[in-house]
């Protein structure tokens, strides 16, 4: 496939032990031509952040430009995710100190320079909170004219994993994603539902630690990684998004209308989704309600088999 028939992508990111393998499987898809990294404050800092994302690139050696974005939420203060992710953010894994320093430029600059002179429309893949995107969208709205649809990791139509009711990333930039969803583009939500249903058991770990180098760094992020356990069975929230954008047909999906919460302390970042609507409203986000979990498992290991 050549360049120009490749679906260009911008991944906005807080690695991040799942969005490692996100990352991976998104730079060895043959489909996808992935133009920008962008790194956002969530599960650890942006410093943090942006070195495992220089990080990653250099240990695949692919040569995709990272841009550090913002450190903090819109409103509210970062409380991180180490105790899932680590201190680093990706424990477990030795990587060699990357050579290749982030952009001049920061996250929204980045993403707009590339999204305005792309000949074609650019799909935007948020697997953290959604700071950069609300914020690109706010300062440079014209970008809304060349981007094809925002495939995001967040949300739940159900309960959350950070508070109750709120999931990480929309719980962590409720602003954000209140931002986000109201801005009229098209949006896929892939959301917790989705993780609790289709877990990396210990066989599939060894099947991916047995692949190449890339199972092998995996596998041992896989050991730290407390988005479950090597044999409860582990999450790969972020690598939903991803499997969306290249195999949308294992997903079932139904376009509802979705509104964040902003000011409930109790309930502030949960996605509530109106899935009989009872409101009467326009749909604004393709949600995933679930996934064909086996070919899911399978398709996840074919694509870390492509990797280096
Ligand atoms: O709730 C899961 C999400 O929060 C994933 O993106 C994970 O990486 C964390 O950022
Ligand atoms: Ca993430």
């Amino acid at each position: 496939m050549n360049a120009l028939d490749k679906r260009k992508i911008i991944i906005d990111t807080d690695p991040g032990i799942d969005d490692a393998v996100a990352i991976a499987i998104a730079l060895f898809d043959e489909t996808l031509d992935v133009k920008l990294i962008t790194t956002v404050a969530g599960n650890v800092d942006v410093e943090k952040t942006t070195n495992n994302a220089l990080k990653l690139v250099e240990f695949f050696g692919k040569d995709v430009p990272v841009a550090k974005g913002v450190k903090k939420p819109l409103v509210l203060e970062l409380e991180d995710a180490s105790e899932i992710h680590g201190k680093s953010g990706l424990d477990g894994y030795e990587f060699k100190e990357p050579s290749r320093k982030p952009l001049e430029d920061k996250a929204i600059l980045a993403m707009k320079k590339v999204i305005m002179e792309s000949d074609s429309p650019i799909t935007l893949m948020p697997i953290g909170p959604l700071t950069n995107i609300a914020l690109l969208l706010s300062v440079y709205p014209e970008v809304k004219g060349n981007i094809q649809e925002i495939v995001l990791m967040g949300g739940s139509t159900t309960r959350g994993n950070k508070t109750p009711m709120g999931e990480f990333n929309m719980a962590t930039d409720p602003e954000a994603a209140d931002i986000v969803f109201r801005s009229g583009l098209s949006i896929v939500m892939c959301g917790l539902d989705l993780g609790e249903n289709a877990l990396l058991y210990k066989e599939d770990s060894e099947r991916i630690r047995r692949l190449n180098k890339t199972g092998d760094m995996i596998y041992s992020l896989f050991k730290h990684y407390r988005g479950g356990s090597l044999h409860k069975g582990l999450k790969m929230y972020d690598s939903f998004a991803i499997a969306y954008i290249v195999e949308p047909e294992m997903f079932k999906t139904q376009d509802c209308y979705v509104a964040v919460e902003t000011s409930s302390p109790l309930t502030k970042g949960c996605t509530v989704v109106d899935l009989n609507n009872y409101w009467g409203k326009k749909s604004n986000v393709k949600v995933c309600l679930g996934v064909d979990e086996d070919r899911f498992k399978e398709w996840l290991i074919n694509a870390i088999a492509k990797c280096i």
